[in-house]
């Protein structure tokens, strides 16, 4: 029996690095899938990669800064699956920048994107969840919420922001069966890194290799299931020893 078996797991961002490699994994682990994302392309591909190992799985196309869209995933996940189990609330943009350089309006779309995107699918699931008596929510962040970096003042304030939402909402669904902590990447190969020069990434971690997000989505899978039993308001930093230095 797989660890998340007949659960059901909303995955936003599900199509592509980090959230396909967890989509994949949590399939594999006997969950049923909804994966979220504006990229439709992408969704209907891996909707049929996972459907055609024997998976359930649905794509739903999405902006997470929507309310009425983010409020469709879960009406139309209630409607497929009849229930909701596991939200891993993953959606999200870079941006690299001098902040000399940086407009508002650039600010505003990451900080709409990474931080209230994550706050408003976290509400939809939490209403979802409080009548169903329980779920699980892990929200991804990034080291960046927990050190700062030159040249992404934006991402890493939205970042920071996930890792204290995370706290509080723990804290406050901690006693209605609601567990809810964030995973802090470091880097990971995945689209969202662009051109980024690779190099510079790799010698910047201490362990000399960037993160595969398959390794991402064995954190995720732990604070996911019944294995975290006792972890709420918290993160995972996995980042190749980046923090620690
Ligand atoms: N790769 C890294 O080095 C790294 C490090 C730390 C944190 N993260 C975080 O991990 C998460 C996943 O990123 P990834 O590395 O897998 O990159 P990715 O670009 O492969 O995946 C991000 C996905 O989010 C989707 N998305 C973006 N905006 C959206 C919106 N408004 N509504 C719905 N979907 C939207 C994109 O279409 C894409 O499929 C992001 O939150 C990112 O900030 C990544």
């Amino acid at each position: 029996m797989g660890k998340l078996q007949d659960k059901v797991a909303v995955i936003t961002g599900g199509v592509s690095g980090i959230g396909a490699a967890t989509a994949r994994l949590f399939a594999s682990e006997g969950a049923k899938l909804v994966l979220v994302d504006m990229n439709e392309e992408k969704g209907t591909v891996i909707e049929e990669e996972l459907k055609s190992q024997g998976s359930e799985a649905i794509f739903v196309k999405a902006d997470v800064t929507s309310e009425e869209e983010v409020n469709n995933i879960f009406e139309t996940t209630l409607s497929t699956f009849g229930k909701v189990d596991v939200l891993f609330n993953n959606a999200g943009i870079g941006a690299v920048k001098p902040t000399e350089e940086l407009t508002y309006a650039e600010w505003r779309k990451t900080v709409e994107v990474d931080l209230d995107g994550v706050f408003l699918v976290a509400q939809a699931a939490i209403k979802e969840f409080l009548k169903a008596g329980s779920g699980v929510i892990v929200n991804t962040a990034s080291m960046y919420g927990w050190v700062g970096s030159p040249g992404s003042a934006a991402y890493n304030a939205a970042k920071g922001g996930v890792v204290n939402l995370t706290r509080s909402l723990g804290l406050e669904y901690a006693e209605r069966n609601i567990r809810i902590n964030a995973l802090c990447p470091g880097f990971i190969e995945t689209p969202i890194l662009g051109d980024t020069d690779r190099e510079f990434l790799t010698n910047a971690t201490p362990m000399k290799r960037l993160g595969k997000p398959e390794e991402m989505a064995k954190a995720v899978l732990f604070m996911a299931s019944d294995d975290s039993s006792f972890m709420t308001g918290n993160s995972l930093v996995v980042d190749g020893g980046y923090t620690a230095q």
